[in-house]
């Protein structure tokens, strides 16, 4: 049997502080009534100022290895972290290493993955292979984006849908097996659409010419129907060719856990998959789209709630800047699951 990683750990987190559709509606052009119709998000949370990346990615990977001890790990003994994030707390250095000080994890390899939406996929993949290779026994892999310090506080639309959030697994290396198998991944990227998901300020670009950036150019910008067709293709056509590799049909997945940006996002790739409401994993109201933390959140709240059952097979697919993409197979474990604050009480999809 071949070496695989295995998940045994799962947690999420999001922070407290909770803004509603109407809330936002107060502050801008928007309401409740476009944003749940056009989205399917009903809130999102959000960091308070002084807070940052580092502090949700500590939450979530506390839970995570707390699920690991829990589910009877006989030890826990990590020796790799890596962080999926776009918004590190600093330019310059990564976020991972300070997460592993903070976790009582310090000397271990840390680092930081930027896919964006994509990253906690991206990161799964790289510290499984890492795993698989022999180059670490024990991965903590966290999702974690504080995406409220880049939106631009006039945009309606980035501001309807994105939220702040973690969620984290511990991986250890074993066979391929085993419950909680990380089977396969499919990955990929297509720079032709960097401008399409991008913070245009902040980078070496324009620090490299010593001039301001434009007013704006520091914030966030989408755009927003292109990303939409491109998310549908990308992540139906990801999981679909995964599904192949491992020898299941997409539509024989019991449960597709896809990146949370917007329920009429997640219906067109069930649709294009041929999946019933049921197996698509749902979250997105109370969070909205969380960016690398979306995937592990998604799944914390599945088994929180019930729709996300041991023996599961499962297929994670995620799209977002770059382009990325990228998708993951497993056969979900039995896994003592930290729930989330305030987890999602599991409903039937709209
Ligand atoms: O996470 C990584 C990838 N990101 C995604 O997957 C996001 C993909 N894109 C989307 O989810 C959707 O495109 C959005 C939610 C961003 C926008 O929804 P849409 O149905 O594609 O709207 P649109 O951009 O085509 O805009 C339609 C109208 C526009 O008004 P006009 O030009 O028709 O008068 C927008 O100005 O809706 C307007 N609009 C809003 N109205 C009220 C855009 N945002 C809002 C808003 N409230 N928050």
């Amino acid at each position: 049997m071949s070496r695989a990683a295995i998940v045994c750990g799962l947690g999420a987190w999001v922070p407290p502080t909770v803004v509603t559709n109407h809330e936002l509606a107060e502050r801008l052009e928007t309401s409740d009534e476009w944003i749940r119709t056009r989205t399917g998000i009903e809130q999102r949370h959000v960091i308070k100022p002084g807070e940052a990346t580092s502090d949700l990615a500590v939450e979530a990977g506390r839970r995570a290895l707390e699920s690991a001890r829990a589910g009877g790990e006989d030890f826990v003994d990590v020796d790799l972290v890596v962080l999926a994030t776009s918004t590190p707390d600093h330019p310059c250095p990564a976020t991972a290493p300070d997460v592993a000080q903070r976790l009582g994890l310090g000397g271990v390899p840390a680092f930081d993955v930027a896919a964006v939406c994509t990253g906690f996929v991206y990161a799964l993949a790289v510290a499984a292979s890492m795993l698989t290779a022999g180059t670490a026994r024990q991965a903590l892999v966290i999702g974690a984006d504080a995406f409220s310090t880049i939106l631009d506080p006039h945009d309606r639309t980035t501001r309807a849908i994105f939220g702040d959030g973690a969620g984290a697994m511990v991986l250890r290396a074993g066979e391929a097996d085993e419950p909680g198998a990380l089977l396969g991944f499919d990955l990929g990227s297509d720079g032709t659409g960097a401008g399409m998901i991008t913070v245009r300020a902040g980078g070496s670009r324009q620090r490299s010419t010593g001039t301001p950036a434009s007013e704006g150019d520091q914030w966030f910008s989408m755009e927003g129907r292109a990303v939409f067709t491109e998310a549908v293709l990308n992540m139906s056509k990801s999981a679909q060719s995964l599904a192949d590799q491992v020898g299941w049909s997409a539509a024989g997945a019991d449960r597709v856990v896809a990146h949370q940006a917007n329920v009429r996002i997640l219906r067109a790739v069930g649709e294009q998959l041929g999946l019933s409401a049921e197996q698509i994993v749902i979250n997105l109201d109370r969070v909205g789209n969380t960016v690398a933390g979306s995937i592990p959140l998604a799944l914390a709240d599945a088994v929180a709630s019930g729709g996300l059952r041991p023996g599961h097979r499962v297929l994670l697919t995620g799209f977002g800047g770059g382009l990325t993409w990228g998708s993951a197979a497993l056969m979900w474990p039995e896994l003592t699951v930290i729930p989330p604050n305030a987890p999602t009480v599991w409903k039937e999809p709209v």
